[in-house]
């Protein structure tokens, strides 16, 4: 074995071990705080993340190639949650760090189109655009199709004919309502079967879209073309960060669609993450792979749940785990051209997602509920600034290795 390769092993088990340890004297955290009753944050110290991103060397190197470091932007955003716009603090937060922001729910279709064909409201949407052209910021839209938050007048009695004509005058009325105020669309989301029926299954995730239109995913992407002919079209979803049996299943659609032409230009691994992490290797050479279809790639809604404490707090372990992986990401995304941009599922743990749909989980974001930086910020703005020899993320991985960090990873992430 090699040093690297006993090394990571032993901070695996060091990390399990010290879990065990510290699971009794864990630190009250501050209390959860409303933001919008926060008058002035307290700004982290240090360049903004979106100063420092504007023109970065992208240290480059593959498999100890000759590195190459080219000055170009790493975008760096969140999503937004609804009414984020009545938070004057948030607002000082996000507008001071980010350039892209992504409208967590509001415009997707069944906010957008609640009650019956054809009846949009923008009215909710339109805040998180007006934010962002008044900040200099971009707007990330999500999402044009997806099998989740539809509105209820969409009923699966629809005929295949009808909803072909729905999808096409849904993501015309919206992309063509935006035009070019929204740069980057998140075109389909989730079409992957996260596991097909045993093995001869279809890769395709069974929804309402899927089984009416079999190829309603090039359908998409061609009418958002045809409705703006410079946005940028991804395909989004989710555990693709890594070569994995799933990302291999989005790896052959993407790669019919650029043969047959079909207009997408990147994909969005969303990077929901727990305390194990990834492998960073297999993420570089996922992101590789996608970039050789001359494809970007975007990071679409980073964030990495821990296991809460009995108080709802976390360890100084867990926090410095949770700030490693954030580095880490960076990182793998500073070292691919290809990779666009880093965008977090939230900025600050009081308005995440997570604590809802994971019970026991939270503090995922760079930003704590009293909008305070924590280590997972600042080892953004660390991983940005560093201007470090190229470090090949995967000189001296192997599989063995790999197995055993994520089978230790993969433990101890059940518990923190
Ligand atoms: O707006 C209604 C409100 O009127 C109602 O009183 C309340 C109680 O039911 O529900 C509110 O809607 C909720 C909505 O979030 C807005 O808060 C929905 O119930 C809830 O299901 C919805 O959850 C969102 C989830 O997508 C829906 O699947 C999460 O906030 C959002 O973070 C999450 O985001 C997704 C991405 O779009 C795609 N990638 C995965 C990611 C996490 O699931």
């Amino acid at each position: 074995m090699s040093f690297r390769q006993i090394y990571s092993f032993a901070w695996s088990l060091t990390g399990f071990l010290w879990f065990l340890f510290t699971i009794t004297t864990m630190p009250s955290s501050t209390s959860a705080q409303e933001s919008d009753n926060i008058d002035v944050p307290p700004l982290p110290t240090g360049p903004r993340l979106r100063t420092i991103g504007t023109n970065i060397p992208r240290i480059v190197s593959r498999n100890g190639a000759a590195s190459l470091t080219l000055a170009e932007p790493l975008a760096i955003g969140i999503a937004t949650h609804t009414n984020f716009h009545q938070e004057p603090a948030y607002q000082t937060v996000a507008a001071r760090e980010y350039d892209v922001i992504t409208p967590e729910n509001d415009m997707k279709m069944g906010p957008l189109v609640p009650n019956q064909r054809g009846s949009y409201d923008f009215t909710a949407a339109d805040e998180h655009v007006r934010f962002a052209e008044a900040h200099g910021m971009q707007v990330h839209g999500h999402t044009l199709v997806w099998h989740q938050q539809l509105p209820d007048w969409l009923q699966p009695s629809l005929s295949p004919a009808e909803l072909r004509s729905v999808l096409q005058e849904h993501i015309r009325t919206v992309v063509s309502h935006y035009g070019d105020r929204v740069a980057v669309w998140d075109v389909v989301n989730e079409a992957i079967a996260d596991s097909p029926v045993l093995f001869f299954g279809s890769p395709m995730r069974s929804t309402i879209w899927s089984r009416a239109i079999p190829d309603y995913v090039d359908l998409a992407f061609f009418t958002a073309r045809e409705a703006n002919p410079s946005a940028i079209l991804l395909l989004n979803d989710y555990s693709v960060e890594e070569v994995n049996s799933k990302s291999n299943r989005m790896y052959n659609l993407v790669a019919g669609m650029v043969r047959r032409g079909v207009p997408i230009d990147g994909v969005g691994f969303q990077g929901h993450l727990r305390a194990n992490g990834l492998n960073y290797c297999s993420m570089a050479n996922n992101m590789q792979r996608f970039a050789d279809l001359g494809l970007d790639i975007y990071i679409t809604e980073l964030d990495v749940r821990l296991s809460l404490g009995r108080n709802g707090d976390i360890s100084p372990f867990q926090s410095q785990r949770q700030a490693d992986i954030y580095r880490n990401v960076m990182r793998v995304c500073l070292e691919q051209p290809a990779c666009k941009s880093v965008q977090t599922w939230g900025m600050t743990d009081l308005h995440s997602w997570i604590p809802s749909f994971a019970p026991g989980f939270g503090s995922a974001l760079p930003f704590d509920e009293n909008l305070a930086a924590k280590p997972a910020y600042y080892a953004m703005q660390s991983a940005m600034l560093e201007q470090r020899t190229p470090d090949d993320v995967c000189a001296g991985q192997d599989d063995s290795m790999n197995f055993l960090e994520s089978l230790f990873g993969g433990i101890a992430s059940f518990f923190f």
